[in-house]
Order: structure tokens, then C-alpha cells, then sequence
């Protein structure tokens, strides 16, 4: 539902809210990939040597990447503000509909708290890194409901929520 205009649901996601998505959803795995040479990167240091070429070049593409995602999702949040999103598909008194609307929030929320954590880490206040790494794990359960859930609506139940998020 539209939060910003007062019209009802619109009946399928925009081709920019699909391919935003799908953007962000291989950026975090671009973050989760380069993840391991920082925290290598740190521990080098950490006992007085200096780091290999390689994870220099993981490192920067992680802050990058990191800052980019959370341009892309400062643009998705606008759509979604806009333009809505349709309705879930199912029951809507079911717990797993309500589930399904707050996972979506909370990876708005978690996603954006993961990019300004990692950007305060690496430009202000380090010790904030263990909350940026927690942040992750509590992303990875919810992905982990999040595509269990994607998987259950098109092969068990048969209906069109993953074949709306792939086509407008
Ligand atoms: C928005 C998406 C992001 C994701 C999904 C992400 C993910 C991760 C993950 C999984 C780790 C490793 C944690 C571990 O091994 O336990 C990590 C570490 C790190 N990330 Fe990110 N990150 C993101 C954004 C950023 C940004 C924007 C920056 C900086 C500009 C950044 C800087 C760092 C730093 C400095 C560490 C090392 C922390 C440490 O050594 O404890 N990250 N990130
Ligand atoms: C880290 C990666 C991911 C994130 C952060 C993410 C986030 C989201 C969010 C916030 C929505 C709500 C729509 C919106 O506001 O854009 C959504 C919808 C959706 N996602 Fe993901 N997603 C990820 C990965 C995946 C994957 C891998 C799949 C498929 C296996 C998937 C399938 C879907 C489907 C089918 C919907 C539509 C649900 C509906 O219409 O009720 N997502 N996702």
C-alpha cells in the first residue's frame, strides 16, 4: 500500500522495483564475497604486517559496493513509498501474510543499518564493526526465511508471488 498517495495497491511491482531487487540482492553477495579479506585485512595489521594486493582490492570494492547499496536502497525506499507494493498473495489474517510484510520492512531496515555501521566503521568509529557483523547474521535469517518463503508460494503453493518479482 502506497504510503505517500492515497490509492490502493498497485497490482504488480514496477520493472525499477524488480530490478532494483535483484540488484541489491547481488550486491549483498558481492558484500558477503569480499567480507572475509577486511576482516583478514584487520588481523594483519593487527599483528604488524601488511596486507596482500588482492584483499586491498576486496577491501575497496566492499566500502564501495557497501555505499552503492545503500543509494540503491534509498531509491527502492522512494518506490516503495510511491508507488507501493502489491498486495501478498494468500490469506491476509494469516501469520505467515503479516510475516511476510514485516520481513520486508525489517530488510529495509537491517539493510540500511548494515551500509551506515560499515561506513562509520571504516570512515569514523571502529568499534562499532561487531554490531555491522551481528547486523549480517540477523540479515542471513531473514534471507533465509525470505527465499524458503519464495520457494514455498511457487512450488508448493503454486502462485504467481516469485513470477511477479521477475516480471512486471
Ligand atoms: C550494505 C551492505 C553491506 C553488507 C551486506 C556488509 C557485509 C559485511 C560482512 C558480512 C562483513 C564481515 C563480518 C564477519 O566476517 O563477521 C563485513 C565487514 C566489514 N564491512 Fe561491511 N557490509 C556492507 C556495507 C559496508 C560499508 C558501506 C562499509 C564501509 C564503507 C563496510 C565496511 C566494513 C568493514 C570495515 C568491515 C570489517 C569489520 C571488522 O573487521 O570487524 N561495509 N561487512
Ligand atoms: C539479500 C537479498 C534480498 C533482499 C534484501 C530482498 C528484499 C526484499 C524486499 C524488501 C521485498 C519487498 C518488495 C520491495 O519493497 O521491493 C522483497 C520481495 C520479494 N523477494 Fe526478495 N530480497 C532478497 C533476495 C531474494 C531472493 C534470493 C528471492 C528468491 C528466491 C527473493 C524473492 C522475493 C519475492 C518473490 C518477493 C515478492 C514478495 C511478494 O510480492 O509478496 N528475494 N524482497
Amino acid at each position: 500500500m502506497p504510503l505517500l498517495k492515497k490509492t490502493s495497491a498497485p497490482e504488480r511491482y514496477s520493472f525499477a522495483q524488480i530490478v532494483l531487487h535483484w540488484l541489491v540482492a547481488a550486491l549483498i553477495l558481492v558484500q558477503y564475497a569480499t567480507s572475509g579479506a577486511i576482516v583478514r585485512m584487520n588481523q594483519t595489521r593487527t599483528l604488524g604486517h601488511t596486507m596482500g594486493d588482492w584483499d586491498d582490492i576486496l577491501h575497496k570494492v566492499h566500502m564501495r559496493v557497501g555505499l552503492v547499496i545503500l543509494l540503491l536502497m534509498g531509491g527502492r525506499l522512494l518506490l516503495r513509498l510511491l508507488l507501493g507494493a502489491p498486495l501478498q498473495i494468500g490469506n491476509p489474517t494469516l501469520w505467515t501474510t503479516k510475516a511476510a510484510r514485516l520481513a520486508h520492512w525489517a530488510f529495509y531496515a537491517l539493510v540500511f543499518a548494515q551500509g551506515v555501521t560499515g561506513a562509520t566503521a571504516s570512515y569514523f568509529w571502529f568499534p562499532i564493526a561487531p554490531v555491522h557483523q551481528a547486523l549480517f547474521k540477523l540479515m542471513l535469517l531473514v534471507i533465509t526465511v525470505h527465499i524458503a518463503a519464495a520457494t514455498w508460494h511457487h512450488f508448493k503453493l503454486g502462485d504467481a508471488t516469485l513470477k511477479r518479482m521477475l516480471k512486471p
